[in-house]
């Protein structure tokens, strides 16, 4: 056995780190974000099938395999599958972490720097419109290179603190503050004076939008990557459970406190947005959440301290998501390379903050803001490529892996040991051999033709 893999101090410390994993700017930025593109309530209800159909099933198998195997993606693939092509569930995975954490750590470094402003009155003070203030934040080149330097930093210092002192403690720490800052935020949003407007866009669907294929794929990348699946991040945190620990309701617990979060997030964004004159959810882009809020704590009484408790919020959701990004392929080197974990955690942290620097300069204008081949940035390429595409396929190969690979047999002996519960052995095994791969597959297929 490798001796730096290291292990949870309990069932509820994997729970927490799970949820830690899962609840990020992917709920908190993510979702409202896509939401405003995709069409508001119809995009919503298509999320939550996906959920409940295509992802809660291969969420339960990925910490099922990982508690089987008591090894990383690559590792537990290998030894359920030594032959075959499934390796490369192992590759997406190191791959996925490496270069996810790239481009999200930019987005968590201009949360810190939105912190500080609203600590130091700088939100209000602004006198430029909110738009403004994210288009020169954003466009500050070097300081975001300091600011997504500083983020890695602090989430391989952690990293390398190991399982239960660095990434348990952390997320005990900090998920119940994460907690308290939402509801307290999503009543003082919904309490604002014209906040009724954004409610209805949040919860009444345009059912036209919800047969068009570009939705139902961005909702379906949404919830896999809200979820940290198909990418084995669940199958790294599985493998540090002990194998008497059980883990149905640890996996339902997860997903249904992650969902509960992607959907407060919207409870705060939308009422606050539309509560603001002139607020178009669709135009925003990636800044929505940057240029629309602070136009609203700016001007709130008390809004300042609101302002400072979100990009807290935002700040902590990322840092524990950034921790179980750079953990997979960490593990990955400690278990298949017998590294030490200082060596992988600095080879990893230096290789994405290198990786990070152009997804950086997307935002100022200049080669990464418009290139050629792609005619888009490098930032919005990044998160097509792995949100929208990566991770899907991840997860059509892991359940295609589990459910046939692994047989529903094995899969299932290893779900009985938890006992009865649900879902039972073979309402799970249905749906992870013919739901999750069909849904997926027929998603890929209609994108492509669509
Ligand atoms: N689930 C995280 C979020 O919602 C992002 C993430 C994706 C983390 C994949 C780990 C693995 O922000």
């Amino acid at each position: 056995m490798p001796n730096d893999r290291g292990s949870w101090g309990s069932r509820p410390g994997f729970i927490l780190a799970a949820t830690g994993s899962a609840v990020g700017l992917g709920n908190i930025w993510g979702f409202p974000t896509q939401v405003g593109q995709g069409g508001g309530a119809a995009f919503v209800l298509i999320y939550l099938v996906a959920v409940i159909f295509i992802c809660a099933p291969i969420l339960l198998g990925e910490v099922l395999v990982g508690r089987y195997a008591q090894l990383g993606p690559a590792g537990a693939v290998r030894r359920i599958a030594p032959t075959g092509p499934w390796w490369v569930i192992g590759l997406l995975a190191v791959a996925a972490g490496t270069f996810i954490l790239s481009f999200y750590a930019v987005i968590a470094g201009w949360t810190v720097q939105y912190l500080w402003l609203a600590v130091t009155d700088g939100l209000a003070s602004d006198a430029r419109g909110s738009g403004e203030l994210f288009d020169a934040l954003s466009a500050n080149g070097s300081q975001n290179i300091l600011f997504t330097g500083l983020f890695i930093g602090l989430t391989a210092w952690c990293v390398n603190r190991g399982i239960r002192r660095g990434i348990e403690a952390a997320s005990r720490l900090m998920m119940p503050l994460l907690f308290v800052l939402l509801v307290i935020l999503a009543i003082r949003s919904v309490t604002l004076p014209g906040a009724g407007e954004g409610l209805a866009y949040y919860l009444r669907p345009d059912l036209s939008q919800a047969l068009n294929p570009e939705i139902i794929g961005a909702a379906v990348g949404q919830a896999f990557f809200s979820l940290s699946l198909g990418m084995g991040a669940l199958i790294t945190y599985g493998s540090y459970l002990h194998r008497s620990h059980a883990v149905r309701s640890a996996s339902m617990a997860i997903v249904g406190i992650d969902t509960t979060i992607a959907l407060l997030a919207g409870f705060i964004i939308f009422p606050a947005g539309f509560s603001i004159a002139g607020f178009d959810p669709t135009a925003s882009g990636p800044g929505l959440i940057f240029a629309v809020l602070p136009q609203l704590f700016a001007t709130l009484p008390g809004g300042l301290l609101f302002g400072a408790a979100f990009f807290l919020l935002l700040s902590v959701a990322a840092f524990t998501s950034t921790i179980s990004l750079l953990e997979v392929p960490v593990a990955h080197a400690i278990d298949q390379w017998r590294w030490p974990r200082r060596k992988a955690v600095l080879a990893v942290g230096a290789f994405t903050f290198a990786f990070s620097i152009p997804s950086v300069l997307s935002f100022g204008g200049g080669f990464f803001s418009e290139l050629p081949a792609v005619g888009g940035t490098f930032f919005n390429l990044m998160v097509n490529v792995w949100n929208e595409w990566a991770l899907p396929v991840g997860g059509m190969l892991i359940s295609l892996f589990i459910g046939w690979r692994w047989g529903a047999r094995f899969a299932g002996d290893e779900l009985r040991r938890d006992g009865p519960g649900f879902p039972s052995p073979a309402l799970w095994g249905f749906l992870i051999r013919f739901v999750s791969p069909t849904a997926i597959f027929l998603l890929i297929v209609f994108r492509f033709v669509g």
